[in-house]
C-alpha cells in the first residue's frame, strides 16, 4: 500500500543575498550572471520611493545598460504582463531586475519567460483557465529585489495574475520562474505604511502557516512521472523547518515593524520570514485562506485600503488572505491537531496549556488585531447574498484546495467564508 504513495519531496530555493545594504551588491550580481542589458521592473509607487533609480544607476556603474520599466501594475493582469512582456522583446534585454512587491517580480517572471518563449501569456496560465503550456528550456538570469516582506515572491515559482473579465485571480507556474537571486535589504521597507507592513507580514504568516498544516506529501498518489508531481508537494520535512521559522518571526516582530517602521531589526526579522515562508510555501503550499483570498480580491473592487496609492480600490492581499485563516484551521483542526497546537505555540512564542480547536484561530484573532487588520470578510464591501459567488470563485482553486489537510467542498467553504464575515 505504501508503494502507490509519494515517498520523494524536492527542495528547490533562490540563492539570497540577505542584509542591510545589500542592495548595493545588484550591479555586481548582475555581471556575475554574465548580464549585458537589463530590463529593470518596477511599479510606480515603488519607483517614487527611489530604490529603483538608486539601483539602476549602481548597475550602470558596472558597465550593464539598464532599460527602465516602471508600468508593472500592483494587480497584474494578462494585459499588463504582455505589455512587459512586449517592452523586453522590443529592447532585446538578455535579463531581468526586479525591484518592488509581488507584483512587480511577478512581471519580471513572466516578461522574462514570454520574451524568452513567445507565446501568449495564457498558454501559460494555470489550467482550467489556461493551456498550463510548459517553458522548453530556462529562462533568462533575474535578480530579485524586494521592497515589501509577505509575497516571499523572490522565492517562488508562482506569477500571480488577475482575470477582471472572468472575477478570478490565477496564475503562472513553473520552477524556471524561480529567479536565479534575490536580494534582500531591510533597508527597502522602511519607507512602507503600517497597513502594508501589516497585510504583507499577515500574508507570510499564512504561508508559514497553511503550508506547515498542508495535506503530508505523503498521502499523495505517486505520480507516474516525474513531469506530473505538483509544484505544491504538501507538508514536508524540509517545509517545515522554513515555515517553523517564519512563523515564530512573525509571532515575535510582526507587531513592532507595524508599530514602528524604523525599527530595523524587526523589519529585517519580518523581511528574512517573508523569503523563508516562500521557500516553505513555495515546496508545500498554501490552501483555503490562499483559496479564499482569490475571490475576495477579485470579485469586488470597492475597497480603499488606506496606506495604499489611491488610484484603484483593491483588497491588499495579505489582508484578503488572513480573514478567512481563524475558521479555515478552525475547520482543519481535526485533519492533524498536534501540528495545529504547534503552529499556535510558535506563533505566540511560548507553550500554551490545554490547547484544542480554537487555540490557533484566537492566537491569529489576537495578533490581527494587534496589527490593525481589518475585520472581516464584511470589511471589503461584501455581504451574505455574496458568499455563493465567493464559494465558487474558492472552489476554483483546485490546485490550491488539492493541498488541504482536510477535503474540502462547497458546503465547508460556505461555513467558512459566513464565519469569516466578522472575526470579532
Ligand atoms: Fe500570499
Amino acid at each position: 500500500m505504501a508503494s502507490d504513495h509519494e515517498t520523494i519531496v524536492t527542495m528547490e530555493a533562490t540563492p539570497v543575498k540577505f542584509g542591510t545594504g545589500a542592495s548595493a551588491d545588484a550591479g555586481w550580481e548582475l555581471k556575475r550572471l554574465g548580464i549585458k542589458r537589463a530590463m529593470l521592473v518596477t511599479d510606480p509607487g515603488v519607483a517614487a520611493l527611489g530604490h529603483p533609480e538608486r539601483i539602476k544607476k549602481l548597475i550602470e556603474a558596472e558597465g550593464i545598460d539598464v532599460v527602465l520599466y516602471d508600468r508593472a501594475r500592483v494587480e497584474p493582469t494578462i494585459d499588463s504582463f504582455q505589455d512587459a512582456a512586449d517592452f523586453a522583446l522590443e529592447h532585446e534585454v538578455d535579463g531581468f531586475v526586479s525591484v518592488g512587491g509581488g507584483s512587480s517580480m511577478d512581471t519580471a517572471k513572466v516578461a522574462n519567460l514570454v520574451s524568452t518563449h513567445p507565446a501568449p501569456v495564457m498558454d501559460y496560465v494555470n489550467p482550467p483557465i489556461g493551456d498550463g503550456k510548459k517553458p522548453p528550456s530556462p529562462i533568462k538570469p533575474h535578480v530579485a529585489i524586494p521592497t515589501t516582506s509577505g509575497t516571499g515572491s523572490e522565492a517562488t515559482t508562482v506569477a500571480v495574475l488577475d482575470i477582471p473579465e472572468m472575477k478570478v485571480k490565477t496564475g503562472i507556474s513553473h520552477r524556471y520562474l524561480r529567479a536565479t537571486q534575490a536580494i534582500v535589504d531591510p533597508d527597502l521597507t522602511r519607507s512602507l505604511a503600517p497597513e502594508v507592513t501589516s497585510s504583507t507580514g499577515l500574508d507570510v504568516v499564512c504561508h508559514a502557516a497553511e503550508s506547515f498544516l498542508s495535506k503530508p506529501f505523503d498521502h499523495r498518489p505517486r505520480p507516474d512521472s516525474p513531469d506530473e508531481r505538483p509544484p505544491y508537494q504538501g507538508s514536508n520535512p524540509i517545509a517545515d523547518v522554513w515555515s517553523a521559522k517564519a512563523l515564530e518571526f512573525g509571532g515575535r516582530f510582526l507587531r513592532r515593524a507595524v508599530t514602528d517602521g524604523d525599527d530595523v531589526e524587526a523589519r529585517g526579522y519580518m523581511m528574512l520570514g517573508a523569503t523563508m515562508a516562500g521557500v516553505g510555501f513555495g515546496s508545500a503550499g498554501v490552501h483555503i485562506p490562499h483559496s479564499c483570498a482569490y475571490p475576495i480580491a477579485s470579485v469586488k473592487h470597492e475597497y480603499q485600503p488606506s496606506g495604499y496609492p489611491d488610484d484603484h480600490p483593491f483588497v491588499p492581499h495579505g489582508h484578503s488572505v488572513i480573514v478567512t485563516a481563524p475558521a479555515a484551521f478552525r475547520f482543519t483542526y481535526d485533519a492533524m491537531p498536534e501540528r495545529h497546537h504547534q503552529v499556535a505555540e510558535l506563533l505566540a512564542g511560548e507553550p500554551i496549556a490545554d490547547p484544542g480547536p480554537d487555540t490557533l484561530p484566537e492566537v491569529l484573532r489576537a495578533l490581527m488585531q494587534d496589527v490593525d487588520a481589518p475585520r472581516g470578510v464584511a470589511e471589503f464591501g461584501y455581504a451574505e447574498d455574496d458568499i455563493p459567488t465567493l464559494v465558487d470563485g474558492a472552489l476554483k482553486q483546485q490546485r490550491l484546495l488539492a493541498i488541504s489537510p482536510k477535503e474540502v467542498g462547497e458546503d465547508d467553504l460556505r461555513h467558512i467564508i459566513t464565519a469569516s464575515m466578522t472575526n470579532w
